[in-house]
């Protein structure tokens, strides 16, 4: 891959250290992927935040960097609540270890919101056509298909690198030729809601990495897209997706030759029964319609269970209202984290939720069952004796 002279000066180390790293992880994916050259990027998010996921290994790579990032950059969901850590059952040792993570991710600049659904916080960091480095594979998914951003499935490393030097190689999903779509889902059912993040769970595992190009029956809201893209990332490695007469890009292209078609029968077969001790909403993050429509089923309720609802920080400090009215259920709202990257998880035997995605993951890396069920459904659940 072609270096200008400041990038060549940066690899021999004349910036210090950290730079010196940072760049050669970008020159070593460059030449891996065939880049031609670094492009500036306008933004980073950054994922391997969880003390959970990353561990001391993790840590001392952060801690042990000197330097500032360049362009707004942003963290993934952390282990925990950094306020209310003690309320999800997380251990001192844990919260102490969790809280220098983030220290150190402070100390180079990078904004600590923890939060995978970021384009919900901030409107500068990702619009139509912008070249950008995230990491968080639902946040990805979003980005490049319903903004229409360009992002490839960066690390956390990948990432961060490209936050302190401001740019990323050029290849993969930067560039036109690698975002036209390749497989047709024709899709037979109306669907709502979490129908969205039951077809992404099937889709997914279908077209592993392909670029589906929808034709649905439905037209998803943005919430949902952002529960089908989140899904089909998950159970397989969707990073763009096109929506026929919806996504920004659909317009371009033509259905392509091989198609699947998925019936109302396929998204039902999702769903399932059975006793969670958990109810977890809020894979991705929750935005505020989210929040209001929990709101509005739980109102005048009290849960029986273990309830968690999980957002951004920003937007619970901006609805203290809306936040207020979901609590008096008894149910808990946490921020900074989710119920996959929190170890606080591991304490129940089986979560019912209502996202594609964790329902992906809260088996594989919680190690617990997990049952996923509509929104209403999961409120009923979590409401009765
Ligand atoms: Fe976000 Fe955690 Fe789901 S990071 S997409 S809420 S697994």
């Amino acid at each position: 891959m072609y270096l200008t002279s400041g990038e060549e000066k940066l690899l021999n180390g004349e910036l210090g250290p950290t730079y010196q790293k940072a760049i050669e992880i970008l020159a070593a994916l460059g030449d891996i992927y065939g880049a031609d050259r670094l492009i500036p990027i306008k933004s980073a998010q950054i994922a391997g935040v969880s003390y959970k996921t990353i561990g001391d290994a993790g840590l001392e790579w952060i801690s042990d960097l000197k330097g500032k990032v360049v362009v707004p950059s942003i963290l993934n969901p952390a282990g925990m609540d950094m306020e209310c850590w003690q309320e999800m059952g997380i251990s001192q040792e844990f919260a102490d270890k969790q809280k220098e993570i983030i220290k150190a991710y402070d100390a180079l600049g990078v904004k600590t919101e923890c939060s995978c659904t970021p384009y919900n916080i901030f409107d500068d960091l990702a619009s139509f056509g912008d070249h950008i480095a995230w990491s968080e594979s639902s946040a990805i998914s979003y980005a490049n298909s319903v903004i229409g951003a360009r992002t490839n499935r960066e690390g956390g490393p990948g990432a961060l690198s490209a936050a302190l030097i401001g740019k990323t190689p050029n290849y993969g999903f930067h560039l036109d030729e690698n975002r036209s779509p390749n497989i047709f889902i024709e899709v037979e059912a109306n669907l709502q809601g979490s129908d969205y993040g039951a077809l992404g769970y099937i889709v997914g595992e279908m077209v592993g990495d392909k670029v589906p190009f929808f034709r649905l029956g439905s037209t998803p809201s943005k919430d949902e897209l952002r529960s089908l893209g989140a899904a089909m990332a998950a159970s397989g490695a969707v990073a763009l997706y096109h929506v026929q007469d919806v996504t920004p890009e659909a317009v371009k292209y033509e259905a392509p030759d091989e198609k699947l078609t998925i019936e109302e029968k396929q998204i039902k077969e999702v769903y399932s029964t059975g006793e969670p001790d958990i109810i977890a909403f809020g894979c991705p993050h929750s935005s505020v319609s989210e929040l209001e429509e929990l709101a509005r089923l739980l109102d005048g309720k009290k849960v029986t269970k273990e309830v968690w609802i999980c957002t951004s920080r920003a937007i619970k400090n901006k609805n203290p209202e809306l936040i207020k009215l979901i609590k008096k259920s008894g149910a808990k709202v946490f921020c900074d984290t989710c119920m996959v990257v929190s170890p606080a998880s591991e304490r129940f035997k089986c979560m019912m939720i209502n996202s594609g995605k964790a329902h992906k993951y809260v088996p594989n890396l919680c190690g617990i069952k997990s049952i996923m069920a509509t929104t209403e459904e999961c409120v009923r659940a979590a409401i009765s004796n």
